[in-house]
């Protein structure tokens, strides 16, 4: 498939998981990609062994960090057809034991950062009647202890897409996806029995791979989805649909 054939894309948090993922897929389908990551080591290695992807150092939580990224993105490419908003911060504790500080880095990242990235590139995305992908969580609409400010910041980037939709339709497209329980370096501390939990959890009965995430974000990207905006895809092997009945 060539449906990025001729476009670039960025794509936060590239260098690992779900984002690396993406970047290999709009990559195999022509795509120009900026691996925008605070991992340089793994951003580097990702975007090397992609022909036509680079690194770009960017803390998405950093205003000033954009403004270069959007620099490195017109000098090299000269366009922005798609956004990707990847990049996450989770600390993990109860509301009341999470500090200000946690809160506060936590939405910087995680919301704040899709906002810094539409602002930034709005025009480009507008020139190229582009597309804005969040990647949210199945957490923005089920409590799960010990992740306040992470569920806000995925509910808050719900709500975003849906009001950057409205805002910068008819050119700009904006959608989000909405994972489960994916197999990534996110889940290094989980033991063995703590991944069948959750693959149990699921109609699939497995964990997802980042592929799959990645999958659904480049059909949202793309010309295919071409009337679709406002809207949440939900990729979690049905985690979301199923009670157990004991
Ligand atoms: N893995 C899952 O089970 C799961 C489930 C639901 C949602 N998600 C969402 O999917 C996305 C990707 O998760 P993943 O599991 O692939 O994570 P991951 O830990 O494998 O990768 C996250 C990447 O984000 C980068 N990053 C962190 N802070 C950054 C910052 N300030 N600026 C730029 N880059 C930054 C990291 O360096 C890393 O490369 C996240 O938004 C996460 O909330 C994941």
């Amino acid at each position: 498939m060539t449906r990025f054939a001729g476009r670039t894309a960025v794509v936060t948090g590239g260098a690992r998981g779900i984002g690396a993922a993406t970047v290999r897929r709009l990559a195999s389908e022509g795509a120009s990609v900026v691996v925008a990551d605070i991992d340089e080591a793994a951003g580097r290695q990702v975007a090397d062994s992609v022909p036509e992807a680079v690194y770009a150092a960017c803390d998405v939580a950093s205003p000033q960090a954009w403004n270069d990224l959007r620099t490195l993105v017109l000098d090299r490419f000269g366009r922005l057809d798609v956004l990707v908003g990847n990049a996450y911060l989770l600390r993990q504790g109860p509301a009341d034991q999470v500090g200000p500080d946690d809160w506060n880095a936590q939405l910087a990242v995680n919301l704040g950062g899709f906002y810094l990235g539409t602002r930034t590139f709005i025009g480009e995305l507008r020139q190229a009647r582009g597309a804005l992908v969040a990647v949210s969580s199945v957490h923005a609409g089920f409590g799960l202890p010990g992740r306040p400010a992470y569920a806000a910041s995925k509910g808050g980037l719900l709500s975003l897409t849906r009001q950057l939709a409205v805002e910068y339709g008819p050119e700009v497209r904006a959608n989000a996806v909405v994972p489960g329980p994916i197999l990534t370096g996110a889940w290094d501390g989980i033991d063995e029995a703590g991944r069948e939990r959750s693959a149990r959890a699921t109609a699939a009965g497995r964990l997802g791979s980042p592929d799959e995430v990645a999958a659904a974000i480049a059909f949202l990207a793309s010309g295919e989805a071409s009337f679709i905006t406002g809207a949440s895809l939900t990729v979690d092997g049905g985690w979301s649909v199923t009670k157990d009945s004991d």
